[in-house]
C-alpha cells in the first residue's frame, strides 16, 4: 500500500491513506506506544475504562480499536468490578484489528471480548441504541469526518448511555508545554521513523495540532449526543478524556 506525504494526509484524512499508514505500522504499534509514552498510554486507557464501566453496563463498543488495548482494558475493568459486560471492537484496518483479535484470544478476558469487526466508524454496522457505552482512544482524530464519526457513535449508543473519547491535547503550563513540544514535535517523529521507516510519527503531532480540543471538541461531542459533556485533562493536559451522555429522544 502506498504511503501519502503526512501534510496531505493531515489535510485530507483520506481513508485509503489512513489505512495504509496504520497497516505499515501495525507490527510495531504496541511497542512504540509503550516506548514513546513510557507506558502512560495504558494508564490513560485504564482510567477511561474505570469511567466507562458502570454497574448497569452490559454491552460496550470500542471503535477505531486498532490492536485492541482499550477493549482489553474495558474487559479487565468489567471483570475487576464484577460486571458482566461484553466488549465489541471494530477498526477499518484489517492488520490492526487482527492483532487485537489475537490478543483477545490469548487474554484471560476472552469470554468478555466476543467480537471484533472490520468496520468504518462513519458507517457502523449496528442498529441504533445497541450499546450502553461507545468508546474511542486516539482514533477519532484520524476519521475523515470526525463529526460524522461522533454521530455514528451516538446513534449506536442507547439513550442515557455514554460516548467516551480519549485524545491527545496540548498542555496548558508554558514550561511543561515547551519541553513536551520539543519531545512530541521533534524527538518522537525521529524515533518513530528510525523504528518504523514510515512518516506516521510525523503525521501524529501534525494531526494533533490541527484537531480541536477542550471545550471546542466537547461541543462536537455534545452536538452528537445532545447531552452534557465532562472534560477530564490527563498528565498535565497532554491527553484528555471527554465523557458525553446521550440525551433521551
Ligand atoms: C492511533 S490508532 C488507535 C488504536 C487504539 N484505539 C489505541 O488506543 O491504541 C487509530 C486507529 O483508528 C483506525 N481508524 C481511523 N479511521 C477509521 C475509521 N474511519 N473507521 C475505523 N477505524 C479507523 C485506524 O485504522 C487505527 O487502527
Amino acid at each position: 500500500m502506498k504511503q501519502q506525504p503526512e501534510d496531505d494526509l493531515v489535510a485530507s484524512k483520506s481513508p485509503a491513506g489512513i489505512r495504509a499508514m496504520f497497516h505499515a505500522i501495525a507490527p510495531t504499534y504496541d511497542f512504540l506506544n509503550r516506548l514513546l509514552s513510557l507506558g502512560i498510554d495504558q494508564r490513560w486507557r485504564r482510567r477511561l475504562a474505570r469511567l466507562t464501566i458502570g454497574a448497569d453496563t452490559r454491552r460496550v463498543l470500542d471503535v477505531c480499536s486498532g490492536t485492541g488495548d482499550l477493549a482489553l482494558a474495558l474487559a479487565d475493568r468489567a471483570r475487576s468490578a464484577g460486571v458482566a459486560a461484553a466488549v465489541f471492537a471494530c477498526d477499518f484496518t484489517p492488520s490492526m484489528m487482527s492483532r487485537g483479535r489475537d490478543k483477545f484470544a490469548a487474554s484471560p478476558h476472552a469470554h468478555s471480548l466476543p467480537g471484533t469487526l472490520v468496520a468504518d466508524t462513519m458507517r457502523l454496522p449496528f442498529p441504533a441504541g445497541a450499546f450502553d457505552a461507545v468508546t474511542v482512544a486516539f482514533g477519532i482524530r484520524n476519521v475523515a469526518d470526525y463529526q460524522t464519526g461522533l454521530r455514528e457513535m451516538a446513534r449506536v449508543c442507547r439513550d442515557g448511555g455514554r460516548i467516551v473519547v480519549l485524545e491527545f491535547s496540548r498542555p496548558r503550563n508554558r514550561l511543561f508545554g515547551a519541553v513536551y513540544s520539543f519531545y512530541f514535535n521533534r524527538l518522537l517523529p525521529r524515533i518513530g521513523h528510525a523504528i518504523t521507516g514510515t512518516r506516521a510519527y510525523r503525521y501524529l503531532p501534525k494531526s494533533v495540532a490541527r484537531f480541536p480540543e477542550g471545550p471546542e471538541f466537547a461541543a462536537a461531542v455534545a452536538a452528537a449526543t445532545g447531552g452534557p459533556v465532562e472534560i477530564i485533562p490527563l498528565t498535565g493536559g497532554i491527553a484528555t478524556i471527554y465523557i458525553g451522555r446521550k440525551a433521551s429522544g
